[in-house]
Parts: C-alpha cells; sequence; structure tokens
C-alpha cells in the first residue's frame, strides 16, 4: 500500500536514490510514482532549494533510471501509488505540493476527515490540483507555516489529520525532513550512525545521512541502522552544526516533547531480495519453499512452549489474519482439533472488533501476519489491548508492528517475500501453527520430526519437472472463466487459499469450496469441461471427497485431483507426498505453481498482480 522513502544527506544523488528506492518498494503499489529532488543554488544562484518535480503513471520498474535527468541534490523524497482516493493519473499521482507549491508531501494511507479540510481550505482561497486526500496536508502545512515554524506547522497538521497516515514533508529553500506517524509504517535509516555512547535509546541522533521509509528494503543498501518511528511520533532531519554530519530529532505529536528512540541494527541480507536466475520472484519464492519450512521450524523451543501454555490456560484463543494469513489462521481450527483436541476461535482481522464483548484478560490472541503491518490486523491489536488481552504475532518481518506491539513473537523465517501473492511465507506460517498444535497436545518432538519429513518430501518434490508438469496442465484450462476447488478439514481453508491464489495472478474466477458443500448450491456451476481442482486425502475422508469429485464428474466436470495416489476420477493427476498432518502444506504448493504458469501463460505479471498491493496498510 503505497511506498515511501525520502533522503537527506551528504550523498549528491538523492533523486537517483529516490528511484532505486521506489523500484525496491515497487510491490507496495505500482500505478503510478512521483518525486521532488531539491536542486541547491546554480552558479546563477537560481535555483536555490528549488523544488523538481517528476510525476509518471506506469510502474516504476518499467522506467529505465536513463529515463530521468537527475540533478544534484542531497534532499528528495519518493512515491509509489496504489490509489485509494481518485483516479490513477499524473494529478493524483504523489508526491502533492501546496497550492503555493511551496510545500511537498508523501504520504501513505488514508485520511478520512479529508473532504472536511478540504472544505475549511478551500474557504480560504486554496485550490486543489487532484482528487486525492492526501492533497490537505501540504495545504495544511502551507497554512500553518504562515505563523510557525516547520516542526510546529507539521505537529499541527498531524493533530488535525483522521485515519491512519505516514506522511513525510519537506519545504523550499529548507535543508529538512520532517515526518509523522500514525498508523502505517515509518522507519528511519541511518547512514554511518555516529553513536556518542554506547547507548542506544536516544533523542538526537547523529549521521552522515538519513532516510525516512515506509520500510526497510527501501535503503538496505546503505545501512542496516534503524529506528522504528511508533504511532504518534514524528520527526525531523536537518543538518548538525558539525561539518558533513545531520541529525535526526523525535518528538511527540500530541505535545511536541522530545522522546528517546532506540537505534536497531537490523540483520537483514539485502541480496536476499533480489530474484536471481528466476523469471519472477514468485517462482524463485515457490522454490525457496525447499528451505523456508525448515527454517520455519528451527524456533526457540521456550518461545513455542511458552505460546502453547498460553493457548491452554486462555478461556478463548483467537487466531487472526488477512488474505493468505487468514486461510492459514483457518486451517487452526482443524489443526488444533485434531492435533491437540482443543478448540480455538478464527475470524479476518477486518471482522475483530465484532468480537470486542467476549474478550477478558484470560482471551489470547494470536496474529499470523507476513508483513506485520496490516491495518486490519493493527487495528484488531487496538481493541486487544484495550480489553487485556494477551497478543502473540506468528511474523515474517522483523521490526514490523505486530511484531514490535505482541507479548510473544514467533518469527516465521521466510526471508524477505517479495511477490504480491504469497508463498513462501504461507508454507512457513502453516508449518509453525502446526508445530504449535504439538506443543498444546504435549507432542513437540513429534511434530517437529513429522514436519521435517515433510520439509524433506518438499525438498525432492520441487524440481523443474514439477513445474513442467503444473505448467501442461495450465495450458490446458488457461482459457476457461471459472475454476472451483474442494477439499475437507484442513484442506478446506487450503481450498480458499488455491482459489485466492489463482485469482490473485491469474485473473481467472476461482472459488474454494468445503467439499461435502458443493452439492448444495455450487453444483449448478458445473458444466462441461469446469475444472474441478480436489485435494484428495489418501486416509480419512477419502471416500467422502471422491463421492463428493464424482458429483462434479457426472456434469461434465474436468478433475483435477491433488493427490498421493491417482484415481480413475482424475482428468490429471498432481501428486504429492503423503505427509500426514503436514498435508495442507504441500497440497498448496502445485496450486501456488499452478497459478504462477496461468498467470504468465494469460501475460499477467504474477509478481505485481493488477489492483493489489503486499502490504495493506489502510483499513
Ligand atoms: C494483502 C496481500 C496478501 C496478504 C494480505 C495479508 O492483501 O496482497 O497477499 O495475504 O495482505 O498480509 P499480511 O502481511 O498481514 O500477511
Amino acid at each position: 500500500m503505497c511506498g515511501i522513502i525520502s533522503y537527506l544527506g551528504n550523498r549528491k544523488n538523492a533523486g537517483k536514490l529516490i528511484v532505486d528506492g521506489l523500484k525496491k518498494l515497487e510491490y507496495r503499489g505500482y500505478d503510478s510514482f512521483g518525486f521532488v529532488e531539491a536542486v541547491p543554488s546554480t552558479s546563477s544562484g537560481q535555483r536555490n532549494g528549488k523544488f523538481k518535480l517528476t510525476k509518471k503513471v506506469g510502474k516504476i520498474s518499467e522506467f529505465p533510471s536513463s529515463t530521468f535527468h537527475f540533478p544534484l541534490s542531497n534532499l528528495a523524497l519518493g512515491h509509489t501509488r496504489w490509489a485509494t482516493h481518485g483516479k490513477v493519473n499524473r494529478a493524483n499521482a504523489h508526491p502533492h505540493l501546496s497550492a503555493d507549491r511551496k510545500v511537498a508531501v508523501i504520504h501513505n494511507g488514508i485520511v478520512e476527515n479529508h473532504a472536511a479540510l478540504r472544505k475549511e481550505l478551500q474557504k480560504k482561497g486554496v485550490q486543489f490540483a487532484s482528487d486525492t486526500d492526501t492533497e490537505v496536508i501540504p495545504n495544511l502545512i502551507a497554512e500553518f507555516l504562515k505563523r510557525g515554524n516547520l516542526r510546529e506547522a507539521v505537529r499541527k497538521t498531524a493533530k488535525k489529520l483522521k485515519g491512519r497516515f505516514a506522511f513525510v514533508a519537506m519545504v523550499e529553500g529548507e535543508k529538512k525532513l520532517i515526518a509523522a506517524r500514525n498508523g502505517s509504517p515509518l522507519i528511519v535509516g541511518i547512514e554511518k550512525f555516529f553513536p556518542k555512547s554506547d547507548d542506544r535509546l536516544i533523542s538526537k541522533i547523529d549521521g552522515s545521512a538519513f532516510f525516512i521509509a515506509s520500510d526497510v528494503p527501501a535503503f538496505l543498501n546503505f545501512t542496516r541502522d534503524v529506528v522504528y518511528l511508533d504511532d504518534g511520533e514524528m520527526v525531523e532531519i536537518e543538518p548538525s552544526p558539525k561539518k558533513d554530519h545531520f541529525h535526526a530529532h523525535f518528538f511527540e505529536i500530541e505535545n511536541g516533547d522530545e522522546i528517546k528512540k532506540r537505534v536497531i541494527s537490523i540483520d537483514w541480507k539485502a541480496e536476499k531480495a533480489e530474484k536471481g536466475d528466476f523469471a519472477h520472484f514468485m517462482l524463485k519464492e515457490i522454490f525457496e519453499q525447499k528451505e523456508t519450512i525448515e527454517r520455519a521450524l528451527n524456533q526457540d523451543e521456550r518461545q513455542i512452549e511458552k505460546v502453547a501454555g498460553l493457548i491452554r490456560k486462555s478461556f478463548g484463543t483467537f487466531f487472526i489474519g488477512c488474505g493468505t494469513a487468514g486461510k492459514v489462521c483457518a486451517t487452526a481450527e482443524y489443526l488444533f482439533a485434531k492435533i491437540a483436541r482443543r478448540h480455538v476461535n478464527v475470524i479476518f482481522g477486518s471482522e475483530f472488533d465484532t468480537q470486542e464483548p467476549f474478550l477478558t484478560e484470560r482471551t489470547l490472541l494470536i496474529a499470523v501476519s507476513q508483513s506485520g503491518e496490516t491495518a486490519d490486523v493493527l487495528e484488531a491489536y487496538k481493541i486487544a489491548k484495550k480489553r487485556g488481552v494477551q497478543t502473540v504475532g506468528v511474523v515474517n518481518t522483523e521490526g514490523s508492528s505486530v511484531a514490535r506491539h505482541s507479548d510473544v513473537v514467533l518469527p516465521v523465517n521466510a526471508g524477505m517475500e517479495k511477490a504480491v501473492a504469497s508463498t513462501k511465507a504461507t508454507t512457513a506460517q502453516l508449518a509453525i501453527l502446526t508445530l504449535l498444535a504439538y506443543a498444546v497436545a504435549g507432542k513437540l518432538d513429534e511434530g517437529r520430526q513429522m514436519l521435517a519429513e515433510a520439509a524433506s518430501q518438499i525438498n525432492d518434490l520441487l524440481n523443474p519437472r514439477y513445474s513442467e508438469h503444473l505448467e501442461k496442465i495450465a495450458r490446458k484450462i488457461k482459457n476457461v472463466e471459472s475454476l472451483y476447488i474442494i477439499g475437507k478439514a484442513a484442506d478446506y481453508p487450503m481450498a480458499l487459499e488455491a482459489a485466492i491464489k489463482l485469482q490473485e495472478v491469474s485473473y481467472i474466477h476461482a472459488e474454494g469450496f468445503a467439499a461435502g458443500e458443493l452439492k448444495h448450491g455450487p453444483l449448478a456451476l458445473i458444466s462441461r469441461g469446469t475444472p474441478l481442482i480436489a485435494f484428495v486425502p489418501t486416509g480419512e475422508y477419502r471416500a467422502d471427497v471422491l463421492s463428493n469429485v464424482a458429483e462434479v464428474q457426472a456434469r461434465g466436470g474436468r478433475i483435477i485431483g491433488v493427490s498421493a495416489e491417482n484415481d480413475d476420477l482424475f482428468d490429471e493427476w498432481i501428486r504429492v507426498p503423503n505427509v500426514g498432518n503436514a498435508q495442507p502444506i504441500v497440497n498448496i504448493i502445485p496450486i501456488q505453481l499452478l497459478a504462477y504458469h496461468l498467470a504468465v501463460l494469460r501475460k499477467n505479471n504474477p509478481d505485481l498482480p493488477r489492483n493489489l498491493a503486499k502490504s495493506v496498510t489502510v483499513k
């Protein structure tokens, strides 16, 4: 959901740094982009800090750097957009300038009261150039600047905004970056951090350059020293009295009081975020599942046992997640029932507020999130905290909001996932929830062994021949209008997840059902040649699911069986190993490959599907 990055420091190619950074953030939004560079004085002394604004519609990755002319500049900010308010066009692309063109702003989130603020500003004669909610921000700053300094103007502006937001501003002629956060992520990267002592909890940080971005990858090539801004906080970056140094200063939005922040050294590796020899990140990440599932199992035993203890003690455990993570959560209901004989509640992040009356200090909330920044999950956390609920985060992104606000964190360890459609994070999350169910049953070692065996089978399964087999099936069904997926027990949420995967990247209408539910309605949708993907178990439930498959076959459906054993009913057989309670993990992998090949055959970009974004930081 909108990627933002800004830079102030010693380097003189700020514009290029911003463009390179935006290319790394493209997964956040990719309908249009833009940046502003502050151009210092030339020999004729004419452009003292003047703004140079560039905006384009389209994906930034499709514009080579040679498209742009970068003037010498050490101060710039940029944005890659996922539209919320206003169509995709140049006018609505960020950065947005105030009507007097003195203030430039990039923003991620939604200003819920933008209509009222716009009216207020219009009454004062401000003319708007776009349909966005964002444009009120630079204009409010410009208004407050008439009566105060930049920090106060930004602080007062931030206080007026309702909704979740993160924005960065700069003013023509001032060597400053200033940013505020309330709900959407904002991270300060410090190039060449100069600590004054061992103490990393400081209110004024010295460095040779600073980045402020929505995500770490934007500046990972330059530094691993970061400060995470929390809600209600702002940061100001400006030149320090020391030559060639800059400093970052932190404040509260509410009253402007100075605050101390901790500088953290993160352990991310930049090279992991490149796609290497693979045609797309999605394919690379599918193949990485050879290792990631095993890595997910490498949990601190004490932490797993601690969470298992919390589940046992709780009066009501809720698993929450959104999108794919929500489907992962839905498997928990089946896994915990079967493995641990325990009932758990599952609900999408966006629906959690409906459960508020049932939350007490004995409730446990377990959030599953790849990014750790999904707004619907963070809103659920707010409610949980209010009610004294304990929280556990199963999160892939170190330092993310969910990770920082959870009482206990179980790291997913899948490494950075860049393709919008989640694959390796999904199976790693599934492995952790399965392990947790075993821990609750008091059988952690047994669970670990079973999952390690499954991981090694996945290692054997994921090879180019397997991928070719899926591509052949994709060729046969690439022009269908609709397809359906069924599964029973924990394979039912996997049928839902398979549907999401296929929808996201192939744009084919796909729907998942509980196997036994087809005959209660959806069977009417089956006609000659309609593909049905069926997760068919080998033991318990095989006969049940095969009867449901037969009902579809009898109506002309084309059956694609995902199973460890073939069957006469199958038109196509996708072989998977038999891995007991790890079956959902194994079953989803061929569907990820099928979705990938369908996307490529239908000429879609599987990494950046239309209308979507990797991390959704608005409600
Ligand atoms: C977005 C992404 C999905 C993802 C969901 C939850 O909608 O496009 O792929 O499953 O957010 O994201 P999270 O980061 O919380 O797992």
